[in-house]
């Protein structure tokens, strides 16, 4: 069938995907009646779809990812060259993009030392809790193999991250879970479980010490937890917050695992999230600016003292970490990372970035002042959010009907923002941006203007 697609024959393209394929996060039914969406190309921060409509893309590729912008000829030929080069060899072996790559990284991470391998953000945190686990088995004893998350942060889609995902809706139906996740409170001052309180951000840090405490500090191995939720609503956490969490991990020898997915390579402003903060990681996982999605790559960031975890009995056949990923080994994933990363400092984007988000975010406060619906706006770099509300006093959420209206409303003049979804029941209601680092100041404006626009006519008053 496939041989019967000329280059510009987009009615077989379409009706092949409307037979053939099962697009992610996605209720079919409608495809019985209209067609599917089909993006063709890509240039800087535009997107063209199959109708020949152009879209200024404010999510970098729908979920926070195409971090340097579409058509980047120079990833292309250094992936090109790769390839042809050597294109994979188990990651038993090393390759040079990957040995150059890890150094490069580990050069933006201060007291990180070690880099793993492997394809998905969801990967990653695998990898991660893997090796909680299988430290608890050598050092502890067997014990300390729970792994703490927050609720409202996601760390990816396969079983056992969804066991460590605080986002009810993600998980529904695909249980039953394995054992040992244990979730902690969200520290979402705008929605403060504790009613006004002095200093929020210590008492959402205290809230974790209560959770180890009630489950025994030697049973708890980790937390996992994001720099800056992403798609649990784009929570910034509150001042004081880091400072307190870092605490008490050391206070009770817990693992800090920061999943930098979202934040990682550049998207608020810092190399990576956690480094706006003076914290200090024990594991940082990554993967969708890694590259900007020009290949699939993640990674899993660990200090010299987890890798040493792994090497100290060479004599046990099982003390090693036995974990391996077969496409870990792809040579295209490190290469593209290399040349995004090359981008990214050549082009001063982290400092594009910052100015960037300010106005962003100032843009957003000024829709703020003249549209009651946007009750709180959140953000660092380019890494924004709007939360909706029907009512500011009561913080009553906009039902996520009306804020999907409003992200239509949006792509309708041209710009494609997104929002929070099958996250949390009753509180998908926040408006997500994630322009790519090289936005200028008229795409800004373009993006904050479209939001006016579907604002007024969405809600107006
Ligand atoms: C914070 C965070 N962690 C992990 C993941 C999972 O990444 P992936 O979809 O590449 O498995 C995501 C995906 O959206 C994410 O937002």
């Amino acid at each position: 069938m496939y041989d019967g697609m000329r280059a510009n024959d987009i009615s077989d393209v379409v009706a092949a995907d409307r037979v053939h394929v099962w697009h992610h996060l996605t209720q079919h039914k409608a495809f019985e009646t209209t067609d599917p969406r089909i993006i063709v190309q890509g240039k800087g921060m535009r997107i063209w779809d199959a109708s020949g409509r152009e879209t200024l893309d404010a999510v970098s590729g729908g979920v926070w990812t195409v971090n340097v912008g579409y058509g980047r000829v120079s990833i292309a030929d250094a992936v090109r060259d790769q390839l042809l080069r050597m294109n994979y060899f188990a990651g038993s072996a090393g390759s040079v993009p990957a040995a150059q790559f890890a150094a490069r990284l580990i050069e933006k991470m201060p007291g990180m030392s070690r880099v793993y391998y492997s394809n998905s953000g969801s990967e990653a945190n695998e990898k991660a809790y893997k090796m909680v686990r299988q430290i608890a088995h050598r050092r502890h004893g067997g014990r300390k193999w729970k792994i703490l998350f927050r609720e409202r942060d996601y760390h990816g889609t396969t079983i056992a991250c969804l066991a460590s995902g605080g986002q009810p809706e993600r998980a529904a139906q695909y249980g039953p879970f394995p054992a040992g996740f244990v979730q902690v409170p969200h520290c979402l001052e705008y929605r403060s479980q504790w009613g006004a309180t002095a200093n929020y951000g210590e008492r959402a840090a205290e809230a974790i010490e209560e959770v180890i405490l009630r489950e025994g500090p030697d049973t708890v191995g980790a937390i996992v937890l994001e720099p800056v939720t992403a798609g649990g609503g784009v929570i910034t956490p509150p001042e004081g917050y880091w400072e307190r969490v870092q605490e008490i991990c050391r206070r009770h020898d817990i693992l800090l695992i920061l999943d930098e997915v979202v934040c990682g390579v550049g998207r608020t402003g810092e190399w990576f999230g956690y480094q706006h903060y003076g914290i200090q990681p024990n594991i940082v996982t990554m993967a969708k600016g890694v590259a900007s999605g020009y290949a699939a790559i993640s990674c899993t960031v660990t200090t010299e003292a987890v890798f040493e975890a792994f090497k100290d009995d060479a004599a046990d056949p099982l003390g090693y970490f036995r974990d391996i990923s077969t496409f870990g080994g792809c040579t295209a994933g490190p290469a593209a990372a290399l040349e995004n990363m090359r981008i990214i400092e050549d082009e001063d984007l982290l400092a594009n970035t910052r100015a960037m988000g300010e106005r962003l975010m100032g843009n957003l406060r000024a829709l703020q002042e003249r549209h009651p619906v946007i009750g709180d706006v959140r953000g660092k770099g380019l890494f924004c959010g709007a939360e909706l509300v029907s009512d500011r006093d009561t913080k009553e959420p906009l039902p996520e009907r009306q804020v999907a209206a409003i992200v239509a409303a949006t792509l309708a003049r041209g710009v494609q923002i997104g929002m929070t979804n099958r996250s949390l029941p009753g509180l998908n209601n926040t408006l997500c941006l994630s322009p790519a680092l090289i936005a200028t100041p008229d795409d800004i404006d373009r993006i904050s203007d479209a939001i006016d626009g579907a604002l007024g006519e969405i809600c107006p008053g």
